[in-house]
C-alpha cells in the first residue's frame, strides 16, 4: 500500500460561513459516505464575555458549551441532548473540555515549529519538530471516544461531596483522530532495559508544575492499543482547547491520560512523579474521607489506586431529564436511546433497560458505527491513513435503542439502563463513592414525566 505523507497540516477550520458536512461528504470518494457523517463545524470566532478577564481572553468558544468551574480553568460539557444529537462524531466545538489551567497559546505561523522531545530510558533521545513528524511518519487516522474520569460525577456529589465537580453525563465525545503511532516514535528511541512507564508532559504550566502522567510503555508499544500523537481532529488542526497543535489521544484509558500540548516522552522505571499523576485521577477506597486524605499522602502514592482503563457505562440522552413525554393518543411506542462504552478497548456486548427498578430487564438494539470504520478497505482519512483491519479492540462508544410502549411507560416511575462488556463486566447498581468521585458507573436513570 503506498502511503500519502502530508508535507503540511491539515487545513485550518473553515471559518463559520463555510458549510461543512455537505461539502466534505460530496469530496469523499463513494465508498466514504457509507461511514458517519464527520458533523458541521463552525469554530466560534467571539470571545465570550467571562473569558474576556481571563488567560484565555484571546480564544473564541461556543457559548453553547455549559461551564461546570465557573469561569477559569474551561472545564464544559455540551447539553447532552445537543451532543447526542450530532451522532457518532462530535464537533470540536461541543467536544468536552477538561482544562487544568490557562491553554498555550500557539500561533498558526509557529505551529509547524513546535518542537517536543522523546527521552529518558532509551538508546537514542531524539527532539522533533511538529513538520518532521507530518514528513517522517506515517499518519494514520482512527476514531477514538476521549472520556473525562469525572464523567457523570454530579451523581456522586449529590450523594456526598466529593472533592471534584459536577459533570453531567457528557463528558465524553468522539472524533477521528489523525496523527502517528507512540509506539512509531517509541522505536525510533529504543527504550532500555528496565524502562517500564512513558511519562508525558504538557506545556501548560500550573500552580504544582506542568500538567503530567504516564501510561505502562508496554502498552504504548502495542499497537492494539492505538495510543497516538495526534495534529488533527475531523480533518481539522486540533483546536486550542484540545491541545493545540500536538496531543497524546489514549484510547480506552481516562481522558486524563491524554497529555495535550505535548512537550515531553519520557521513558521512567518508576510511574510518574507530575502532581498531577499523584493527586488526581485515583479511586481512593471508599471510606476515605476528603479531609483525611488530604493529609495522607500516602493514600495518593499507592499506584493500585491509579485509574487507566474506563469503566463500562452508559447514559440516556432521549428521553432528557425532565423532559416530557406526550401520551395524548398519538404515539403508540417511544424511542428510548443513549450510549454505552466499554474500557481498555473492549467491547460493550449488551445494553439493558428496566422499567421495574431492575426486576425485569429488555435488550436494547446496539449500533456499533465504529464498525464501519473497521470493515471499510484503507484509505485516506483527515490526512491519514484509515486502516483498522485486523484491530480487535474496540476504542468507541456506541449507540442503543428501544422502543417501549406508551402504556408501559405510562405505568412505570423511571427507565434505567445498565451496559456490559465483553469481559462480563457489568454495570453496578450501587455507587462506588470515592473521594475524587471517579469513574462513577451504577445504572443510569431517567424519571418518566408524561403529559396526560
Ligand atoms: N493535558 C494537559 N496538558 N493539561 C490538562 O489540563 N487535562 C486532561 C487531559 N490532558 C489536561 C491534559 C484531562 S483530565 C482530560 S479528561 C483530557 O485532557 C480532556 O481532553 P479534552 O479537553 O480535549 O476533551
Amino acid at each position: 500500500m503506498t502511503l500519502e505523507i502530508p508535507t503540511d497540516l491539515p487545513p485550518t477550520p473553515p471559518d463559520s460561513t463555510h458549510s461543512d458536512t455537505e461539502d466534505k461528504l460530496e469530496a469523499q470518494p463513494e465508498s466514504l459516505t457509507l461511514l458517519p457523517a464527520i458533523p458541521s463545524s463552525s469554530p466560534p470566532t467571539n470571545v465570550l464575555e467571562p473569558d474576556k478577564k481571563t488567560p484565555d481572553s484571546w480564544l473564541p468558544r461556543d457559548p453553547r458549551l455549559i461551564r461546570l468551574t465557573g469561569v477559569h480553568p474551561f472545564n464544559v460539557e455540551a447539553p447532552l441532548t445537543d451532543l447526542f444529537a450530532q451522532g457518532f462524531l462530535t464537533s470540536p466545538e461541543l467536544f468536552y473540555v477538561r482544562n487544568h489551567g490557562y491553554v498555550p497559546q500557539v500561533h498558526d505561523a509557529d505551529m509547524l515549529d513546535w518542537e517536543f522531545s522523546v527521552e529518558g530510558m532509551v538508546e537514542h533521545p531524539f527532539t522533533l519538530k511538529l513538520r518532521d513528524l507530518l514528513a517522517e511518519y506515517e499518519q494514520r487516522t482512527f476514531p477514538i471516544t476521549l472520556v473525562c474520569a469525572g464523567n457523570r460525577r454530579k451523581e456522586q456529589n449529590v450523594v456526598r461531596k466529593t472533592k471534584g465537580f459536577s459533570w453531567g453525563a457528557a463528558g465524553v465525545s468522539t472524533a477521528l483522530f489523525t496523527g502517528v503511532m507512540m509506539a512509531d516514535l517509541l522505536e525510533r528511541a529504543k527504550p532500555r532495559r528496565g524502562g517500564r512507564y512513558v511519562c508525558m508532559e504538557g506545556a501548560d504550566e500550573l500552580p504544582n508544575g506542568c500538567y503530567g502522567t504516564n501510561v505502562k510503555l508496554k502498552h504504548a508499544l502495542d499497537r492494539e492499543k492505538g495510543m497516538m500523537i495526534a495534529h488533527a481532529m475531523n480533518g481539522e488542526v486540533l483546536r486550542p482547547d484540545h491541545g493545540k497543535p500536538l496531543r497524546a489521544v489514549i484510547p480506552g484509558q481516562i481522558g486524563g491520560r491524554s497529555v495535550k500540548w505535548l512537550k515531553k516522552l519520557i521513558v521512567t522505571p518508576e510511574p510518574s512523579d507530575n502532581w498531577y499523576h499523584i493527586w488526581d485521577n485515583r479511586v481512593l477506597p471508599t471510606m476515605v474521607s476528603p479531609e483525611e486524605s488530604a493529609n495522607k499522602p500516602a493514600w495518593w502514592q499507592d499506584e493500585r489506586y491509579a485509574i487507566y482503563d474506563l469503566s463500562t457505562n452508559s447514559a440516556i440522552a432521549d428521553p432528557a431529564h425532565e423532559q416530557t413525554i406526550t401520551s395524548d393518543g398519538s404515539i403508540e411506542s417511544y424511542a428510548v436511546r443513549g450510549y454505552a462504552y466499554g474500557g481498555g478497548g473492549r467491547r460493550v456486548t449488551r445494553v439493558e433497560i428496566t422499567l421495574n427498578k431492575g426486576r425485569t430487564w429488555q435488550l436494547a438494539e446496539i449500533d456499533y458505527a465504529e464498525d464501519r470504520y473497521r470493515e471499510a478497505s484503507p484509505q485516506s482519512l483527515c490526512g491519514g491513513t484509515l486502516d483498522m483491519e485486523g484491530y480487535e479492540p474496540s476504542f468507541c462508544w456506541c449507540f442503543w435503542k428501544i422502543d417501549l410502549p406508551i402504556s408501559d411507560l405510562s405505568a412505570a416511575n423511571d427507565i434505567i439502563v445498565r451496559a456490559m462488556d465483553d469481559s462480563m463486566n457489568i454495570q453496578p447498581r450501587d455507587m462506588y463513592w470515592s473521594v475524587l468521585g471517579m469513574m462513577n458507573n451504577p445504572w443510569y436513570r431517567v424519571a418518566i414525566h408524561m403529559d396526560g
